[in-house]
């Protein structure tokens, strides 16, 4: 199973992608977890990531492709994947189409941009493992804690209110017109993501359940 899941900046890609790589068995593959750990390494696909993830900038195509498709050619995706946070631009769908890769589903989580800043802003997540969790709607069982691999819970960098409305500018702009793309491919579902994320995971699972 190949899938995407698409969204803006906080309506539940993450979380949801937890429980759809454990429920189906693929693997999870997010851009920005990606980038962020190679910023933690160090590495210079990192540093140069962090010049535009830190404005809320997408990170240009030409770094963001190449590391994408370098990464669905290892093993682990044999058995299919979930792309979390990709593709983020028309060019980024044409070059995965390119690649011959074929998607058997787009989920779109649609969330009222009211909603965002205040999940983001409370959003920890963990440096180690990339699980996300949120003060109140999503507390980790203990305070500060990772649940799955006990690494201390942090706040990302970019999740600052300046930050998160140029990320939904840039969603609008460059990402947006995936929609029309995918709908034209007859490949695209849309989940109402304002309802309490359980519920949104008994969306998906329908959905996906009737592949
Ligand atoms: P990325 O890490 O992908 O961030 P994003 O798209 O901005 O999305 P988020 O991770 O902020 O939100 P999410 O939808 O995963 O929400 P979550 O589940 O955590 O990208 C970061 C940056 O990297 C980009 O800005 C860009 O610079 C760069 N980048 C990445 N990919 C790129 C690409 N392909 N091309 C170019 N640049 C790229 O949930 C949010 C919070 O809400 C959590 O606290 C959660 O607990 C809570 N929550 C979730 N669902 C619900 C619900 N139903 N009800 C209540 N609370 C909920
Ligand atoms: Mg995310």
């Amino acid at each position: 199973m190949k899938l995407i899941i698409l969204g803006p900046a906080g309506a539940g890609k993450g979380t949801q992608s937890e429980f759809i790589v454990d429920a189906y068995s693929i693997a999870h593959i997010s851009t920005g977890d990606i980038f962020r750990k190679n910023l933690k390494e160090g590495t210079p696909l990192g540093l140069k990531a962090k010049e535009y993830m830190d404005g809320g900038l997408l990170v240009p195509d030409a770094l963001t492709v190449e590391m994408l498709i370098s990464r669905i050619s290892e093993s682990d995706c044999q058995n299919g994947y979930l792309l979390d946070g990709f593709p983020r631009s028309l060019a980024q769908a044409d070059a995965l189409e390119a690649a011959g890769e074929a998607i058997d589903q787009v989920l779109l989580i649609d969330v009222d941009y009211s909603l965002l800043t205040e999940r983001i802003v409370g959003r920890r997540v963990c440096p180690e493992c990339g699980a996300a969790f949120h003060i109140s709607n999503n507390p980790p069982k203990i305070e500060g804690i990772c649940d799955k691999c006990g690494a201390e819970l942090v706040h990302r960098p970019d999740d600052k209110e300046e930050t998160i409305k140029a990320r939904l500018v840039e969603y609008d702009e460059k990402t947006k017109p995936l929609i029309g793309y995918y709908e034209e491919k007859s490949l695209l579902a849309k989940v109402g993501g304002d309802k309490p994320i359980a519920q949104v995971s008994q969306a998906i699972k329908q959905i996906l359940d009737s592949l």
